[in-house]
């Protein structure tokens, strides 16, 4: 085998997803946050998995995404890309990275790719968001585009709520996604918005679009680890499916930890260490004589 075999060995080619959607194949995206659940992700034969700035809430408890660092979602991106092999791996711009300048959004995401092992970036928004995505897939990265609910400006939107909901704001919604595509983006996320207005704009795009909340037609589907095995304590949004209560498992296998320890159930011999009688009785006899 080649010394210098290619970074995209088993990596799912980029292109992949285009032919996914001609052959009318849905894509499953699912984010991920550190190296067990790229790993799990990996496993489960998931094509896409994004590093989300929601780690800035299902990980690490704020109550917004709005103040994720980059590096925070660095260091989290270094750890998924550890895990996941074949999925294409997206790290999520967090709010005050691209908002700046378009070279400060290309310094950024660049980041994510040499520092982090990336595949690709997403960024919510269109408007201004428009030239930093275009200068981010001119500066060789790929690049995700975001629109709908984009929770980073979820205060100018109203908070967390369905987007597209008058023809006005559809009609909005399907040219900002048509924008992001021309602006060079390899797909599109559609977050909570209605199934009817997300089926048009699927059928408009080349490109695949995933949704959150957004409807069956999409290309693809996308839901937080968290929400999706139970693991988050707050309300879930109405789109949110859960398909375990891991965080209840957790808190039992817990409880039963807690209650052997105290118990002095555990450990048993089965989880100790033993040491040859010879030298125990060696061990003792230097006790023994010890002043
Ligand atoms: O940060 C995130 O998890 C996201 C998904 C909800 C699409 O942006």
């Amino acid at each position: 085998m080649s010394k210098y075999a290619s970074w995209t060995h088993g990596k799912l080619p980029l292109p992949e997803l285009l032919e996914l959607k001609r052959r009318g194949q849905k894509i499953a995206m699912v984010t991920a946050y550190d190296f067990p659940s790229g790993r799990i992700s990996d496993e489960a034969g998931v094509e896409l998995v994004l590093v989300g700035d929601s780690a800035a809430m299902v990980v690490l408890g704020h109550d917004s995404t709005v103040p994720a660092t980059m590096e925070e979602l660095l260091l989290l991106t270094r750890a998924v890309t550890r895990g996941a092999k074949r999925p294409l791996v997206i790290a999520d711009m967090p709010f005050g990275s691209f908002q700046v300048s378009d070279d400060d959004a290309v310094a950024n995401a660049v980041r994510f790719v040499k520092e982090a092992g990336a595949d690709a970036v997403k960024l919510e928004g269109a408007g201004p968001t428009l030239s930093r995505a275009q200068a981010i897939v001119g500066a060789g990265v790929p690049a995700m585009g975001h629109v709908g609910l984009t929770p980073q400006s979820a205060t100018m939107l109203g908070g967390f709520k369905a987007q597209g909901r008058t023809a006005e704001k559809a009609e909005r919604l399907y040219e900002d996604a048509l924008a992001l595509e021309a602006a060079g983006c390899f797909a599109i996320v559609l977050e909570a918005v209605p199934a009817a207005i997300a089926s048009r704009v699927t059928e408009a795009l080349q490109v695949p679009t995933i949704g959150i909340g957004a409807g069956a037609e999409c290309d693809g589907q996308v839901l937080v680890w968290h929400d999706l095995l139970g693991l988050y304590e707050g309300k879930a949004p109405r789109f949110v499916k859960r398909y375990a209560d891991l965080g209840d498992a957790a808190r039992r296998a817990l409880e039963a930890y807690v209650a052997d320890v105290r118990e002095g159930r555990f450990p048993e011999e089965q989880h100790t260490y033993a040491i040859p009688d010879e030298e125990l009785d060696a061990f003792e006899a230097w006790l023994g004589a010890r002043v």
